[in-house]
């Protein structure tokens, strides 16, 4: 693991396939030893931060039951708790951190902020930085897909078509992390993926040019299109997103003005009929049930939703194990 103890993970394009590829065949045997109540010890005494200025179920609970499993110590931080709600600069906050422990995970999904501050964080830590969902990636969530796109489908996923679908977010003038990152890590993978949103939902164009540049490099392919079919026609996979965001924010009645717009962008049974016969539904989760999928989809039995979560405690152990320098 020598190659991986130190680095930052900010993208899966900071790794190489191989890379990659190491770090899920890790996950998976930390999978099958955790079913079976075996330890692993892998980062004894070793301490992660876990900083969130935004809410999460699965990532950090993935993160600090993965830790603790590990036989590490996961400390969570409020940034409102702490001097960055003051001022302090990221730099002073990477240096003190990485200077008290082993491994530092940040959410921050402010847009236009947060991918920022991570990279000031790793410009300053002598610890791996992770990312936990900033305003352009989610490395973490597409690492779990990843995993659990194989254990359906096997290992060789060239040719797998992949439909991903994104009506609406926080806010159509975001970037969204999780299909930005989606597109990025499928595309390397030799899938034929398919990326469907209504006309003016774009993602950044940079991250697309990469994507494709991907597919090209790697034997994939990148659709894009402005018809949610599009994405699901022949699919073995479908990651329906369509409504995104919860109403945390003050933006629920603009959030709903845009539902109004798109309400056909929603996954239904009929939807998926259209897919190959072997066609699953997966979701990053939280799924916003009724408004983006109806329940009977979710809770269906194409759906692989919980397996995919599942997979986040997995490949988070996995990417830590390797990153924090333990031994396996
Ligand atoms: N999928 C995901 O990142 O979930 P949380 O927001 O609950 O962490």
């Amino acid at each position: 693991s020598t190659f991986f103890r130190g680095r930052h993970f900010i993208t899966t394009q900071d790794f190489t396939n191989e890379e990659l590829n190491i770090m899920l065949d890790l996950a998976k045997d930390l999978k099958i030893k955790f079913s079976y109540g075996e330890q692993t010890p892998y980062l004894l005494y070793k301490t992660l931060f876990l900083m969130f200025f935004d809410q999460s179920t699965r990532t950090r609970n993935s993160m600090q039951a993965g830790i603790a499993q590990l036989g590490g110590d996961g400390i969570f931080l409020s940034p409102d708790k702490m001097q960055v709600s003051h001022g302090e600069v990221a730099k002073d906050t990477g240096v003190i951190l990485s200077r008290f422990g082993d491994g530092i995970g940040i959410r921050h999904c402010t847009y236009g902020e947060g991918n920022k501050y991570l990279n000031a964080i790793a410009k300053n830590s002598k610890a791996p930085l992770m990312n936990l969902q900033d305003d352009i990636y989610h490395p973490f969530q597409v690492m779990a897909d990843l995993m659990t796109m194989r254990e359906r489908f096997g290992n060789n996923l060239k040719g797998l078509k992949v439909g991903i679908s994104w009506g609406y977010a926080e806010s159509h003038l975001k970037p969204l992390s999780v299909p930005q990152s989606q597109i990025l890590l499928f595309t390397r993978f030799g899938m034929d993926v398919t990326l469907a949103y209504p006309k003016g939902f774009d993602l950044m164009p940079d991250i697309v040019k990469t994507a494709k540049q991907n597919a090209e490099n790697h034997g994939g392919k990148l659709n894009i299109t402005n018809n949610m079919d599009d994405a699901f026609v022949d699919a073995h996979v479908v990651f329906p997103k369509n409504w995104g965001g919860f109403f945390i924010s003050d933006k629920e009645e603009e959030i709903r003005a845009e539902q109004a717009k798109h309400k056909d962008w929603k996954c239904t049974e009929e939807k998926m009929k259209l897919l190959d016969k072997s066609g699953v539904f997966m979701h990053a989760l939280p799924a916003d049930r009724g408004n983006e999928v109806e329940d009977s989809v979710i809770d269906g039995p194409r759906s692989i939703v919980y397996d995919e979560a599942e997979n986040r405690l997995h490949t988070a152990k996995a990417i830590m194990t390797l990153l924090m320098g333990g031994r396996y």
